[in-house]
């Protein structure tokens, strides 16, 4: 009895569910695992979303199939968000695709667009799930270098022509998850131009925009001029608004590619939760103060992390943008094997760096996503652990 496609045996366990199943070891051997490796929000979201969520479900009329194309309000919100918050202008009948979260839409566009031997451009070290929507698409993938001498920006010049030429999709994600690295409008406007001159469709993933640090403010890729003739970008509300959990996002941009998408997902889910539809709604209205105050408490974070691995010697630049600090680990260890070390002997779990494919090896990802005190104690344990040699 066949029960694997080739496709899927090609494809690797997500390394974060391995993770966890390590996390959950040293928890049964009685270890306190302060958990830092994934950008899982601890903080809880806006109270009025919860009120709409409650309110909402309340209404015995919410609770059947909520229709497939999303409530007409919520594709008129993430419209009026994108106008307000970038001067994006989008259609929300025909540029706007809401999301069961971002990550299904990552993936079930690469299912609307690739045909099996396509091939795709991704980011290396990057966020898994651009290279396993084209897995699961039966493409092949190309990856392009972040480096840190580059800003980790990279460089689209040196993507050797033939392969640009042949390339159907490219991936881009600023602010960067894992690296922490942020892009400003004149890069997007040469990646707009790289996909163009390529006839290469062009994705980006900003669900970072609104996690800032210092007084940053990133831009849309959206904000180019011309941008949705080439350009299809994801966002989310898991990150901006606390919402990981309730699986809230969306699409934007290129109304050919986002018709692809939309036809996958039709043919696949059946759309999202109304009540959970009245909270993005009004989540999508929350006022910045809001988002202000919540990545208050996140630089204060950073800011313990910081002191604490830089006491260590540790190289770690302060991130503009992102839930992640991006550190490069000491010579002599592989990322896994590093943050396995710091698991078992310190009870502090963080991401390695090749869990984000080659180019993360040689660094981990720290996530500020643990209350002060719980990130100044790992900060402790690291020290006692390196001291102790
Ligand atoms: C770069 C990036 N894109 C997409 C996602 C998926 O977010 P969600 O599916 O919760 O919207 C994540 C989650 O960590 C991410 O880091």
């Amino acid at each position: 009895m066949k029960t694997e496609s080739d496709r899927i045996a090609s494809m690797p366990d997500y390394p974060f569910a391995r993770w966890g199943e390590k996390v959950r070891a040293a928890r049964a051997t009685g270890i306190d695992v302060i958990r830092l490796d994934i950008g899982n929000p601890d903080l809880p979201p806006p109270d009025e979303v919860i009120a709409a969520l409650r309110s909402s479900a309340r209404d015995p009329g919410t609770h059947g199939y909520p229709g497939y194309r999303g409530l007409p309000a919520l594709r008129e919100a993430i419209a009026a968000y994108y106008d307000r918050r970038f001067g994006v202008e989008l259609d929300p009948t025909t540029e706007v695709v809401p999301l069961l979260g971002s990550k299904e839409g990552i993936v079930h566009l690469s299912l609307g667009i690739l045909d099996p031997g396509d091939l795709v451009l991704v980011p290396d070290p990057g966020y898994p799930s651009y290279t396993m929507g084209a897995v699961i698409a039966g493409a092949r993938v190309h990856k392009f270098p972040l480096l840190p001498e580059r800003g980790f920006l990279p460089d689209l010049d040196a993507i050797p022509a033939d392969i640009a030429h042949e390339a159907t999709m490219i991936w881009l994600n600023y602010p960067n998850n894992p690296t922490a690295g942020t892009a400003d409008l004149e890069f997007f406007t040469a990646a707009v131009e790289f996909a163009r001159k390529h006839d290469i469709l062009l994705c980006h993933d900003v669900p970072y925009c609104e996690v800032t640090y210092d007084g940053y403010i990133p831009p849309s890729l959206l904000q180019v001029p011309g941008a949705k003739e080439v350009a299809v970008e994801f966002n989310s509300l898991s990150k901006t608004y606390n919402m990981a959990g309730w699986r809230a996002g969306m699409a934007g941009g290129n109304r050919d590619a986002l018709k692809s998408l939309f036809r996958v997902k039709s043919n696949i889910d059946s759309g999202m939760f109304l009540p959970v539809q009245e909270a993005a709604i009004r989540a999508l209205s929350v006022p910045h103060d809001w988002i202000e105050a919540r990545n208050a408490i996140y630089q204060a974070r950073r800011k313990i992390a910081l002191d604490g691995l830089t006491a260590l010697g540790w190289e770690v630049p302060a991130s503009r943008a992102t839930l992640y600090l991006w550190a490069r680990i000491p010579e002599g260890h592989d990322s896994e094997g590093f943050a396995t070390k710091l698991l078992n002997e310190a009870g502090v779990s963080v991401a390695p760096g090749s869990f984000f494919g080659q180019g993360g090896e040689g660094y981990v990802r720290i996530s500020l996503t643990a209350p002060d005190e719980r990130i100044a104690e790992a900060m402790d344990r690291l020290d006692g652990l390196f001291k102790q040699g």
